[in-house]
């Protein structure tokens, strides 16, 4: 569901669920293996953050209800990637992010 070519992820959006029918609150999803993190905001529209955190890089690999947790010294960001405590030094890299009109996969820039 995930697939990589040069600089450039795709993944199909299932793998992103929505939290409920109303969309009342974002979604994230990370996949680490990947460092991505995918938010949800409603049907279609989507964003994309590096899982990369900027104090050391580890993965930042916890969704705790609308924040995004680094396992490694505790920083925490919003789904937006903003840094909201912790030592990371800046939030999470905002990556371009769309949805294809043809194949329905988020096609997500890595650089
Ligand atoms: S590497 Fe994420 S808080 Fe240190």
């Amino acid at each position: 569901a995930v697939r990589r070519t040069g600089g450039r992820l795709e993944i199909d959006i299932a793998r992103v669920p929505a939290w409920s029918a109303a969309m009342t609150e974002p979604t994230a999803v990370v996949f680490l293996q990947a460092r991505v993190i995918v938010v949800r905001r409603d049907t279609m529209t989507f964003t994309a953050l590096s899982a990369e955190c900027p104090h050391a890089g580890c993965g930042v690999s916890i969704v705790d209800r609308q924040r995004l947790l680094c396992p490694c010294h505790g920083s925490a960001f919003d789904f937006g990637g903003a840094r909201l405590e912790g030592p990371a030094p800046s939030g999470l890299r905002q990556l371009a992010a769309t949805v294809s009109p043809t194949s329905g996969r988020l096609l997500i820039q890595l650089d």
